[in-house]
């Protein structure tokens, strides 16, 4: 009789058998509106991933990698041969590419893996509010406590009071994500500095996600931290192929870090995945060879497709305050007599527009109730979207169109 346990109590006793960390590991609303968006088959201005080819000239070399056998386990040293000059150039940092450089599964898994490498149980983890949602979950699965400074809207500016009162002793390293997912804020020179004297003083590491490193607008230069007084050897960089190369399925990605650091994070890496995909390491070889006219036509044409984003979002009633600097998003506030929250919003956008976007309260991580948000002062966390603008000409174009066939005769979206 013990044998015939129904199916919900065997995954109900199951469930028991979670680790509590996986227990917090729910579904986001945002997968909800992505399947949503996807009954509604909208135009999906919502995932951070290009809908227009790679260059060719680097899948021609992953093709030939896969037709040369190039398809087993992999270490393709040339990656961190070229890393090493190209932080040179780009930063003046002298990288040893036998020891300082770790090559893994993307930004993702080099960043979690330098968390495992770092943190012990109860460490305190400083990371901006808004960020993007992977690290908050790296860090608590490595035992770490993630601890949240707010950059305050609209600019998103870094206030260094707050930042000094959010060290305590247990602290040990600070996340930076510049430019920065959602916001598009690049980090003023100053703002680093602010960062790295705190790391300096309270001998803490940086640990960065710097994948959105040649997506930068107007004068705005990217700036690694690294390249601060006295900082590369408390500076982890992470970073991958995955936007700069328009190959996020490709799975390749760096950690840069002192050599002690980098070698735990090669340990880390190679028990958990081994390595990274070999045919796609061997067209970063390729990749990361691309001329300066490749990066400088990316830039601009980026550059193009946030200018057409920002003039369509505030045709259409949005408040742009902080036109983005870099990486490939615009955090759009809702039009001051919108009712709709930022999911209610997207939910409408998706039925009515049919386009879909993200709602800004997934990247903030302030955990009070919405009616306590406002009265803390935080109300603004549910009154932005998040749009990408990593897609073609063409799907820019039919979101505009399908946003703009809602306008009423004040010109603004209409949503109800
Ligand atoms: C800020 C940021 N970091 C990292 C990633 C993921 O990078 P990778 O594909 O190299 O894992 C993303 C993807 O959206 C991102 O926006």
């Amino acid at each position: 009789m013990e044998d015939k346990v129904t199916t919900t109590e065997k995954s109900g006793d199951m469930e028991e058998k979670l680790s509590s960390v996986a227990k917090t590991l729910t579904p986001s609303p945002i997968q909800e509106l992505s399947h949503l968006a996807q009954r509604c088959n909208a135009i999906n201005l919502a995932e951070g991933f290009p809908d227009f080819p790679a260059p060719p000239h680097i899948k021609n070399a992953a093709v030939t990698a896969i037709n040369s056998d190039f398809n087993q386990y992999r270490h393709v040293q040339g990656i961190c041969d070229l890393l090493a000059n190209i932080v040179k150039q780009m930063h003046g940092l002298d990288v040893d590419p036998l020891t300082d450089i770790a090559i893994c599964c993307g930004q993702s898994e080099a960043f979690a893996a330098a968390m495992f490498a770092i943190i012990d149980q109860g460490d305190e983890v400083i990371l901006f509010d808004p960020s993007f949602e992977t690290y908050e979950v790296c860090i608590t699965m490595a035992g770490g406590v993630p601890v949240y400074v707010a950059l305050d809207p609209p600019h998103w500016t870094l206030d260094l009071d707050k930042l000094t009162k959010s060290f305590t002793v247990r602290t040990k390293a600070i996340v930076l994500n510049s430019p920065h997912n959602p916001t598009g804020k690049v980090f003023t020179k100053d703002e680093l500095e602010t960062i790295a004297e705190a790391c300096r003083t309270r001998d803490c590491l940086a640990v960065t996600d710097e994948v959105y490193e040649h997506v930068t607008f107007d004068k705005e230069k990217h700036i690694s931290i690294a390249s601060l007084p006295g900082m590369q050897k408390q500076t982890i960089i992470t970073s991958s192929l995955s936007k700069t190369f328009s190959v996020t399925g490709w799975r390749v990605g760096w950690a840069i870090a002192p050599a002690c650091i980098a070698s735990a994070i090669r340990n880390i890496h190679t028990k958990i995945t081994d390595s990274a995909p070999a045919p796609f390491q061997e067209a970063a070889l390729t990749a990361l060879r691309s001329s300066p006219e490749y990066f400088e036509l990316l830039r601009r044409d980026y550059e193009f497709k946030r200018d057409y984003v920002v003039k369509l979002l505030a045709g259409v009633g949005f408040k742009i305050k902080f036109k983005p600097q870099g990486s490939f998003f615009v955090f759009a506030e809702l039009p001051e007599d919108c009712l709709l929250s930022d999911v209610e919003f997207v939910k409408e956008l998706i039925k009515q527009a049919g386009v879909v976007a993200v709602p800004g309260s997934g990247f903030f991580h302030t955990k009070l109730p919405l009616d306590k948000l406002s009265e803390a002062g935080f109300g603004y966390q549910r009154r932005y979207i998040r749009f990408a603008f990593c897609k073609s000409n063409a799907t820019l174009t039919s979101a505009a169109q399908k946003m703009g066939g809602l306008v009423d005769a004040t010109g603004f979206l209409k949503l109800q």
